[in-house]
């Protein structure tokens, strides 16, 4: 099957690209043979977004979201690759629970790779799985504190060692910052536990503590470190600076900490509460920026469904986070065409929601538009204005902290590995 993309807009001009089977097999300007030909005058093709940080569920929690939900979710939001996190039921932290989760994951329309927990108690297990180097294995998850059904890492001398292994078998270390020891002494100092304090409760202190804590160590250990969803200014300064000495310090932003902060909890609520928290304007200034300037490598949409009910209980009994996986590019894009030409756009889409995450996590044969490269393409109109609106998520989680904003830019058609997905998705302005 050859598949003709005529007259797209990419990010090397206006090109036709023929996609034979799986692969990409023709760039150019010239004419080719072909089965099928759509005509793409007016949208833009993005190499498929590869989401370093997805919260998948299924297994015993199919109720929130399964591997179908969560890739149909995908591909609406134009991510054609997801890797997923291991706090799951039962959680990804020994041979066991990876092979419940390859088993769940045979409903993926989209492609997928397994982040590993590490635990205080799993170390054998770990080395046990990579020893054999699979390919499904993109990187080794530490929690510094407890998030959301997560276990926790709180011995530095097991920590190192968990660096140590990575070293080893060469997979980055991907951390949850927040340290557990200064979350509880917040928490016992705040006397009203409410929304409204989640942003003091989960102190920045936490994460910026951590994120010392961890470069320090993969200084001495000489890991790829992945800070994830860095969240203040003061850590994107701590990661600026150690990034100019060391080439193995990798950070992820979320859009939601870019976007939006603590002002939007009176109207959301619990639908705000994230860990670690939506912070203050001048940290929304200071990420945006960074990514600007190149300090940010990645994109990840940390999306983690609950069902709205439970996102609806007491501030306590709430569980932290929300989907993302549709809202990312079309937010992304939108944000960044009220400051930067569309050019621009493409090319920081391209590099942080694409290109970099293939590469740091080895993913081979995606990440960018090129000839025998997977066909992992999305067709985006970015012209088409619209509104968030939840109720149309293909996600089980049909509630967003982005709710009602308006957009410019729109997913028409995905490909995965040669396989179209039309967008049918409602969601009109
Ligand atoms: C995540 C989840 O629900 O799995 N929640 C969150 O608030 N971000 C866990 C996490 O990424 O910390
Ligand atoms: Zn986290
Ligand atoms: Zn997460
Ligand atoms: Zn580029």
């Amino acid at each position: 099957m050859k598949t003709l993309l005529f007259n797209c807009q990419t990010e090397l001009g206006i090109r036709n690209i023929l996609i034979k089977d799986d692969q990409i097999s023709y760039i150019g300007l010239g004419k080719s043979e072909y089965d099928e030909k759509i005509d793409c005058h007016g949208f833009t093709l993005f190499p498929g977004m590869i989401d370093t940080h997805v919260h998948v569920r299924d297994l015993e929690m199919t109720y929130k979201e399964t591997w179908e939900t969560a890739t149909r979710a995908a591909i609406a939001g134009g991510i054609t690759t997801i890797m997923d996190m291991p706090n799951t039921k039962p959680a990804t932290i020994d041979l066991e629970g990876l092979r419940a989760k390859r088993l769940a994951a045979l409903q993926a329309l989209v492609n997928y790779c397994f982040h590993l927990g590490a635990t205080e108690n799993n170390l054998t297990d770990i080395e046990k799985i990579l020893r054999k180097q699979p390919a499904d294995v993109a990187g080794i998850k530490v929690y510094l504190s407890s998030s959301s059904s997560n276990e926790v890492v709180r011995n530095p001398k097991i920590l190192e060692k968990i660096f140590l292994i990575a070293y080893k078998y060469d997979k980055p270390v991907l951390v949850h910052t927040e340290q557990q020891s200064i979350l509880d002494k917040w928490f016992s100092h705040t006397s009203e536990k409410s929304i409204k304090f989640h942003s003091l409760i989960r102190n920045r202190e936490a994460a910026i503590e951590g994120t010392k804590l961890v470069l320090d160590l993969a200084d001495k250990v000489g890991s790829k470190l992945y800070l994830c969803h860095v969240s203040t200014q003061e850590e994107i300064e701590l990661i600026k600076t150690a990034k100019k000495q060391n080439e193995n310090v990798f950070c992820e932003v979320t859009p939601h900490h870019l976007f939006l902060n603590e002002n939007i909890i009176p109207e959301v609520g619990n639908i705000g509460k994230v860990n670690p928290p939506l912070s203050k304007k001048i940290d929304n200034k200071a990420l945006f920026k960074e990514l600007l300037n190149g300090t940010i490598d990645t994109i990840g949409t940390d999306h983690a469904p609950h069902l709205k009910k439970e996102k609806e209980q007491s501030y306590l009994n709430a569980p932290s986070g929300f989907p993302g996986l549709e809202t990312a590019l079309p937010i992304l894009f939108t944000k960044l065409r009220e400051v930067i030409s569309q050019d621009e756009t493409l090319h920081i889409i391209s590099t942080l929601f694409s290109k970099n995450p293939a590469d740091i996590f080895k993913i081979e044969k995606r990440g960018e538009i090129k000839t025998g490269n997977y066909a992992d393409l999305v067709l985006f109109d970015p012209n088409k204005k619209w509104k968030i609106k939840s109720q149309n998520f293909q996600s089980k989680a049909k509630y967003s902290p982005f709710e009602g904003m308006e957009v410019q830019g729109k997913v028409v058609m995905c490909f995965v590995n040669g396989i179209k997905y039309e967008n049918q998705g409602d969601t009109k302005l």
